[in-house]
């Protein structure tokens, strides 16, 4: 098995300590790559700091060509970045084809908002002693980007990063999770096939603690990260001075209001929840993980989630039935698991799954679990439902907001009046009203409250985040 080569401003390059990548569905090594030196480290970041003002002046449809050929790139290779994606995370193939799909989504939207981004025409004439003045306000880069993305979207949520720092104009040093470097450094072969400038973009395999040296370089002024709550929380301490956008964590919540009555619409609503809970065998941190009911609903409801769970297919993540595949590791499967023996011997009651096999956990219900129990009240990543039902729909935006988190939650209802009573109560960065808590579309702003995070996501409001206002004030003009 060859080792493929990490990009180190822009070019192709190999380090000494080798990194194996194990498929977590059987722990066959699927491909393998080096981890950066020290020296390479510091060739990423010194070439950043020097192609940052270039980069910053190139035209729009220097940095919009560039964006459009990844996009065009990803949809020509999708097969074959799909079954990537699939070895190295153990992702059903049909998620990791839904990604790619979304990656090419996410750098056409950056090609288009790279067009668009103009900045504003300010008048001052609003003051007697300002007539004759006009303020031209564009954004322009902080400097260049350091993104540290998660295992669980290896392609899209490195896209997240990557096509807003380019659609500014700003360099990017992306560090991959060490469990799925692979597809990022595809994404390198494709970016090196832009005419982007030297020094624009490195993707370096490092592991976590290593990751550190880059966090404090002051050379790197934007830290994006995207991951766990304690890591978020030690970046912003390591790099106070530097403007840094955490997309962190979640309980996602979900609520079937009182309305939400029909047969067809408990079953279609039983449908989204069973797929979206157990979707990339829950390792979303939009996946729903706590589910409200109204009271009256709750029996009827119950049984046909139970169902909708039952009828997931779980198995080996390439076959293109399968719905539910194995956690990113064994060690993952098992944390799972003793979160939910813990909250079983605490008093709740399993209405299906429950039982792990090797890296796979089953997709699992639990009623009767306490608000305190990690299963509710942390982030469980897996395939893990907890159901409860509510009094009413005030009770129910209250349980959703009693979380150490808020990052999106999903409310069913047919009701205008509830929908804007939840986008008022809910504290949570983004309400999906009349589905789950796990829409995401790639142009919207993303991205949390509370431990959750700070920043959003989402190509317009990323560039936001990695530029800042540059006012040039002309005098002498009438408008
Ligand atoms: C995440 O896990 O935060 C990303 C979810 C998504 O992009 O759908």
């Amino acid at each position: 098995m060859e080792s493929t080569p990490f990009f180190v401003a822009g070019r192709r390059t190999h380090g000494t300590d080798e990194l194996t990548v194990h498929h977590p569905y059987d722990g066959r090594p699927v491909g393998r790559t080096t981890l950066a030196t020290a020296d390479q480290i510091e060739t990423a970041v010194a070439a950043a700091a020097e192609v940052a003002a270039t980069a910053a002046a190139l035209p729009a449809y220097a940095r919009a060509a560039a964006l459009d050929h990844v996009s065009r790139r990803l949809a020509e290779r999708a097969e074959e970045i799909a079954t990537l994606i699939t070895a190295e995370n153990g992702k059903p193939v049909k998620w990791a084809r839904a990604e790619v799909g979304r990656a090419v989504s996410t750098f056409r939207w950056g090609a288009e908002e790279a067009r668009r981004f103009s900045g504003e025409l300010q008048r001052l004439d609003t003051d007697p002693a300002a007539t004759g003045r006009i303020a031209l306000v564009r954004r322009v880069p902080k400097g260049p980007v350091l993104g540290i993305t998660p295992f669980n979207f290896p392609l899209n949520l490195v896209a997240h990063k990557v096509a807003p720092a380019l659609a500014v104009g700003a360099p990017i040093i992306v560090k991959p999770a060490p469990a799925t470097p692979l597809t990022a450094l595809l994404l390198g072969e494709i970016l090196a096939e832009t005419e982007l400038p030297e020094g624009m973009f490195s993707v370096l395999p490092l592991p976590n603690e290593r990751a550190a040296e880059l966090v404090t370089d002051p050379r790197l002024p934007v830290v994006s990260f995207t991951g766990s709550g304690p890591v978020g929380a030690a970046i912003r301490r390591a790099a106070p001075e530097k403007h840094v956008t955490l997309e962190l964590g979640g309980n996602a919540a979900v609520l079937i209001c009182e309305d939400w009555s029909d047969h067809e619409d408990l079953t279609h609503a039983a449908q989204r929840i069973a797929t979206f809970s157990n979707y990339q065998a829950g390792q979303s941190c939009i996946a729903v993980q706590r589910v409200y009911v109204h009271e009256w609903l709750y029996d009827g409801f119950l049984p046909r989630l139970v169902a909708a769970v039952r009828e997931l297919r779980t198995g080996d993540p390439t076959d293109p039935l399968t719905d539910v595949g194995p956690l990113v590791s064994t060690d993952a499967a098992r944390r799972i698991e003793a979160w939910v023996d813990e909250a079983v011997a605490a008093g709740a009651t399993i209405e299906t799954g429950g039982e792990r096999d090797g890296a796979t956990y089953p997709p699992t219900i639990l009623s009767g679990v306490s608000k305190d129990a990690k299963v509710c009240a942390e982030e469980v990543f897996g395939p893990v439902l907890v159901v409860d039902r509510v009094e009413n729909d005030t009770a129910g935006f209250a349980a959703i907001n009693d979380s150490a988190y808020g990052l999106q939650a999903g409310v069913f209802t047919h009701r205008l009046d509830v929908a804007f009573a939840a986008a008022r109560t809910l504290e949570v960065g983004g309400v999906i009203v009349g589905d789950v808590p796990s829409y995401r579309a790639d142009q919207m702003p993303y991205g949390g409250v509370k431990g959750s995070g700070v920043g959003r996501e989402g190509l317009r409001s990323a560039m936001d985040d990695y530029t800042t206002p540059r006012v040039t004030v002309l005098t002498g003009i009438q408008l």
